[in-house]
């Protein structure tokens, strides 16, 4: 393996959590690099559904240490909430899980601001997940955010959030019971701050220490590669980068170290959240994706938007992220279809030159093969028209398609050598 990435294709989602669990069994360590508390990866163990929001997925594997990247932003009290969950399904985290030094602090003020300027926008409106993340960002890039060994010196700590409340209170607006319903949270913040404060490490160093012994080293991207600030969906998009470039920035490695980049995409498209979706079918092929696939966002619980696969936008992520082959999920939904599309361009241009609310998605049909695939294990075994429809995506994006999820259960997933 030694250092392999798993990087989202389309706009989250696409079962990366998964894919990082499948591939864990023999790594030694799963980092993750951007985002925070938005992210949201399920994970179903027999009967047991695990969502891990912060903690990479890895940490269900006893020997693997867990790493919270400097490109994060992390929210202490649901990091405490998620240590717990974790602990009480029996798997112990004392020793394996480790927050960068730099990483940022996510603050109830951020929590504020979030659904402040959501409700400011009105009809423009991004949807987020009212997890703070742009308003953490925000201040790391304005040089004011609070970092994770801020949290070693208490008085230091409080008097940050403090200058943030401040600067709160100088917005339109903002009301006593606003202020006193922040003031509420604090306590527990604050809390929360010191039961995780012993979790911080120069992860950079046991990162590197990790690539000089020749560690397998598993890089988890959360969202995906549409809701990239530079490269995606513009303004509907995530405040981090979450394409494979922003490893690097986000660990501190070097391009060098990276050896592998699989791209996680779903058989189909899906969206949460508001934006453009060229491919999304607002009929009765939404409808039954969104049920059969179980679309409802695993942080917010909001019903995803659904629609065909779209390889023009998979192209462009496959070069945007370098990738080396692809896990193609969830391709047991489309069991019970007649027919399935695939949109192999538009016909106005290619993204990222056309505007995506413009694009005018050009379709190809391909037959359904209805029937289950859930209990097949060799890619040889599965209907003709699953590895036609294999074969068709695969040729599109011109690169090879190496694991097919065919269920929610660890177990069905199909390796193609
Ligand atoms: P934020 O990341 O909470 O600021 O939300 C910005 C946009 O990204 C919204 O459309 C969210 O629905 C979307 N988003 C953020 N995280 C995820 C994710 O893990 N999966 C899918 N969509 C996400």
């Amino acid at each position: 393996m030694p250092v392999t990435a798993v990087i989202g294709g389309q706009w989250g989602d696409e079962g990366k959590g998964k894919i990082i669990d499948y591939l864990s069994c023999d790594a030694d360590i799963v980092a993750r690099f951007q985002g925070g508390s938005n992210a949201g990866h399920t994970i179903q163990i027999k009967d047991k559904e695990i969502i891990l929001h912060q903690i990479p997925s890895g940490i269900l594997r006893k020997s693997i240490t867990c790493i919270l990247g400097n490109g994060m932003v992390i929210d202490p009290v649901n990091l405490v909430r998620e240590i717990k969950d974790v602990e009480t399904i029996g798997i112990n985290t004392t020793g394996r899980l480790f927050l960068s030094l730099n990483a940022h602090i996510v603050t109830p003020i951020h929590k504020f601001l979030d659904a402040y300027w959501e409700n400011k926008a009105g009809n423009r409106a991004i949807g987020t997940t009212k997890r703070g993340i742009g308003p953490a960002y925000t201040d790391k890039i304005k040089r004011c955010g609070i970092r994770v060994r801020d949290l070693k010196n208490r008085e230091n700590l409080r008097e940050k959030v403090q200058n943030q409340l401040d600067y709160l209170k100088l917005l339109d607006n903002i009301s006593n019971e606003d202020i006193e319903g922040i003031q509420k949270e604090l306590e527990p913040f604050f809390e929360s701050c010191e039961q995780i404060k012993h979790l911080a490490a120069d992860t950079f160093s046991i990162i590197h220490k990790h690539i000089e012994n020749g560690s397998n080293i598993l890089l988890e991207g959360a969202q995906g590669t549409l809701l990239d600030i530079d490269h995606g969906s513009y303004p509907f998009v995530t405040s981090s980068n979450t394409i494979s470039g922003n490893i690097c920035a986000g660990l501190g490695i070097s391009p060098k170290d990276i050896d592998k980049i699989i791209g996680v995409f779903k058989a189909y498209n899906t969206r949460v959240g508001a934006g453009p979706f060229p491919t999304e079918q607002l009929n009765e092929y939404g409808e039954y994706l969104q049920q059969k696939g179980y679309e409802f966002g695993a942080t917010t619980r909001r019903k995803r938007r659904c629609g065909w696969f779209d390889a023009e936008l998979a192209r462009f992520a496959v070069k945007v992220n370098g990738v080396d082959y692809i896990a193609l999920t969830k391709l047991d939904v489309l069991d019970e279809l007649d027919e399935i599309k695939i949109c192999t361009h538009y016909e106005n241009g290619r993204y990222p030159e056309v505007y995506l609310e413009d694009a005018k998605p050009v379709y190809i049909s391909l037959p359904g093969w209805k029937k289950s695939i859930k209990q097949i294990k060799e890619f040889d075994k599965l209907p003709a028209e699953t590895i036609n429809y294999i074969k068709k995506i695969e040729e599109l994006l011109s690169v090879p398609i190496k694991i097919v999820s065919t269920g929610k259960e660890r177990e069905e997933i199909i390796f193609i050598d």
